[in-house]
């Protein structure tokens, strides 16, 4: 093209009206993609959900005959008055039309002739839009979006449909995505609050967007990507499809109906799995997202990692940050790449929609829209769930972060995908909320694992060096003399992963006995304790790779990358599982199970039941190093979370709780007061009690039950004689 030639050109297309470019774009979007496919292929319908390419081709003409071409141009000709039964998709007001199931049985009019009414359409359309703005505007940028809706229906069909030939052929070519092991998971944290969502009414938006109105939402985590095929794997590795306990009753009963095993268009085969894709048939890529899931597999899975699935108001709320900063694709990239290395929430947009937790339902003050379009959405507003942000075979432009597409929790055959939420914020941040939660009880308590900040985590160590506190003495001198024994049961080049592996000193013992340990991956919420102790197992074990997480070990729900594909053993010493109730107990043992995977031994130390005289004596000692550790927890809220706690005026108290078999720290008033938290005020009677503690003691056959609720099998057990103490080893 020569300079001249360009500007004419340019000056034609100014002449073209806004709205007429637009309509020429998205139909020669549509009419692109059927290059691929041979006049064959556009006419079966492979599933009565799935319709013909030729139909969708059609249909979407019918939708600007019968909204805008017959009301707005006067004189207009149908092209076939029959069509209007062939291609109405579900429009009551419209008339009836042909069965969705039989739409592979309109063999006439060919395609030549779908094309030839496309052509006729168009040219209505030329003229309707040449005289400048659209007559009803609003109908036109709904024909187009709804000529995006099948553009990607088109591609789901077609799927579906070379899915089931024998011959699995590619609608597009193979292309490398370099694939490359996806970050571990991490979370953003949102505060919540009212919140509003919805279309805020700048540019188009489908009715079921609108009203924008308020919401609350509780704190939330979001996770930063998309669950992986590699971590399916393990779900499915593990069970995840054949354990009820994991499943919504009516997911289950779909799992068994249909023999699921895997998501849609997986296959095994002997080389592994691969996968049907519109490139063809892939082996899995294990970093790429997972996707053709049913919501009955998103929540299944989400079960198993211990989370769940987003609400959709949370995930547009988490999303406006990623759609101002245009963080998505734009196109059809046709399969879904693996994450990109960076912060924040990855693949929000354009990648796979994601299924969330609501049901699809209309917005408070909804109302459809006027005449037969009002068909468009409202009237599917039941048994169907919400999904969120657009697919890889969504057309560029066409989502936005209050978009809501919707399906019916068994279906499968939409790209859809999971990304995992969280109750809360990140541990450290939950101080707040679980001590104003607290405090608000009729028995005030707040979970132990707040008593772990830098001196929390420095009085602790202190208390194991006292001559009441028995247990850490007691468990050193069982772990030397069953550390051969243990030894023996940990493979060559495993992953050691430690809960609440504090200065990760008893760890020694097991590190020297079993060099065969490649990795260690202490867990710990504290900082302060897990940092210095990575640093000095670093500096005396220069062989040993250390990979150490700072989480909430009852949210950890990833190994460290260095721990990935190495047999896993778990060690939780100190009896810190007694610091659980036997409830949670049983949580985090099944969380365990998940986190360290099929077959892997799990070393739990567990302090048995004793006198009376001898727990209470271990647990308010006589230097008074225990009260000091119970008292720091006020310490840490007055510094945190600016609270007002007198520490003279709240004794330490110990007592054994024979009915529950546990002992329990409380922190009593000694006086009627008033305390300010967090700008909040909670009263003690004089006498009341602050519960912060609870450390059950075991029998070794109450534990083993205990464990074997979780899906563990007590395989061995190396007991102290008095103080009474065990190490048992756990198998998955
Ligand atoms: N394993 C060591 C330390 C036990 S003290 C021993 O046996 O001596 C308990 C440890 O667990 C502390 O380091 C504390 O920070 C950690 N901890 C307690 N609750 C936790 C939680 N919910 N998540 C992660 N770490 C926790
Ligand atoms: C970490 N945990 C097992 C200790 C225990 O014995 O319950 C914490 C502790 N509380 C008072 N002293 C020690």
């Amino acid at each position: 093209m020569g300079p001249i030639d360009r500007t004419i050109d340019a000056a034609a297309s100014a002449l073209v009206p806004e709205a007429l470019t637009r309509y020429r774009a998205v139909r020669r979007a549509t009419e692109n993609l059927i290059r691929a496919l041979t006049p064959e292929d556009m006419q079966a319908q492979s599933m009565p959900e799935a319709s013909p390419t030729k139909w969708h081709l059609a249909h979407t003409s019918w939708f600007f005959e019968t909204f805008l071409l017959q009301p707005g141009l006067p004189d207009y000709k149908l092209f076939d008055p029959r069509f209007g039964y062939l291609f109405n998709s579900y429009y009551e007001a419209i008339g009836p039309r042909q069965p969705r199931p039989d739409r592979g049985l309109i063999t006439r009019p060919s395609l030549d002739d779908v094309l030839a009414y496309r052509a006729h359409v168009d040219a209505g359309m030329e003229r309707l839009l040449a005289a400048g703005p659209a007559p009803r505007p609003d109908l036109l940028d709904l024909g187009l979006a709804h000529e995006q809706q099948h553009q990607e229906l088109i591609l789901m069909d077609i799927l579906n449909l070379f899915a089931a030939s024998p011959l699995r052929p590619a609608y597009a070519p193979p292309h490398s995505t370099g694939a490359t092991a996806p970050p571990p998971i991490g979370w953003t944290g949102f505060e919540g609050g009212l919140v509003e969502i919805g279309h805020d009414g700048r540019g188009f938006a489908f009715d079921n967007e609108t009203p924008r109105h308020k919401t609350w939402l509780e704190p939330f985590r979001l996770a930063n990507r998309l669950v992986t095929n590699g971590e399916w794997l393990a779900f499915m590795t593990d069970g995840g499809y054949a354990r009820p306990e994991l499943w919504l009753s009516e997911g289950w009963a779909r799992v068994q109906a249909e023999g699921w095993r895997a998501p849609l268009y997986w296959q095994d085969g002997e080389g592994g799995w691969t996968v049907m894709t519109l490139r063809g048939l892939r082996p899995v890529d294990t970093a790429a997202p997972v996707s053709h899931i049913s919501y009955y597999e998103a929540d299944a899975y989400a079960t198993w990692a211990g989370a769940r699935l987003p609400t959709e108001a949370e995930w547009e709320h988490a999303s406006a940050a990623a759609w101002h900063e245009g963080n998505f694709l734009t196109s059809g990239a046709l399969t879904a790449q693996p994450a990109p290395a960076g912060e924040g929430l990855r693949q929000m947009f354009g990648d796979l929609w994601e299924w969330t937790r609501s049901a699809y339902l209309p917005y408070p003050g909804f109302k459809p829209a006027e005449g037969a379009v009002g068909e468009y959405n409202g009237k599917f507003m039941a048994g169907q769930f919400v999904l969120r942000g657009g697919a890889c075979v969504t057309p560029g432009g066409h989502v936005r972060a209050s978009y809501r597409n919707f399906f019916h929790p068994h279906q499968r055959w939409m790209f859809s995908g999971v990304r995992l939420a969280l109750d809360g914020l990140d541990p450290a941040s939950s101080l707040e909320t679980d001590v104003l939660e607290g405090l608000a009880r009729p028995q005030k308590s707040i979970p132990p694992k707040h008593f772990y900040d830098a001196e929390g985590s420095r009085l602790f160590e202190a208390i194991t060096e006292l001559a009441e506190y028995y247990p850490t003495r007691t468990e050193i001198t069982l772990l030397r003399r069953a550390a051969s024994e243990m030894a023996a049961e940990i493979p060559v080049r495993a992953a050691l992963v430690e809960f609440g592996s504090g200065a990760s000193l008893k760890t020694r013992i097991l590190l020297d006995a079993a060099p065969q340990v490649d990795v260690y991956a202490p867990i710990d919420i504290s900082e302060a304790a897990l940092e210095a102790a990575a640093h000095a197992i670093r500096a005396d074990y220069p062989k040993l790779e250390v990979a150490p997480l700072r989480e909430d070990f009852t949210r950890a729900l990833e190994l460290p990358a260095a721990a990935r594909g190495r047999p896993v053993v778990g060690f939780f010493p100190g009896s810190t599982i007694g610091n659980f109730t036997p409830d949670d107990a049983k949580t985090f043992l099944a969380g365990a199970r998940r986190l360290l995977g099929r077959g892997a031994a799990f070393f739990v130390g567990i302090d048995l039941r004793k006198d009376r005289a001898t727990l209470e004596a271990a647990y308010d000692d006589a230097l008074g190093v225990t009260a000091a550790f119970n008292k720091n927890l006020l310490v840490r809220i007055n510094r945190e979370l600016g609270g007002d706690f007198d520490l003279d005026a709240f004794a330490h108290r110990a007592v054994w709780n024979e009915g529950e078999g546990r002992i329990e720290m409380h922190l009593m008033s000694l006086k009627d007061q008033a305390v300010t938290v967090a700008g909040r005020t909670f009263r003690f009677a004089a006498g009341e009690t602050l519960h912060t503690e609870n450390s059950y003691k075991f029998t070794v056959e109450g534990f083993a039950e205990l464990a074997a609720g979780a899906g563990w099998r007590l395989e061995r057990r190396w007991v102290s004689a008095h103080p009474a103490f065990a190490v048992v080893l756990l198998r998955a």
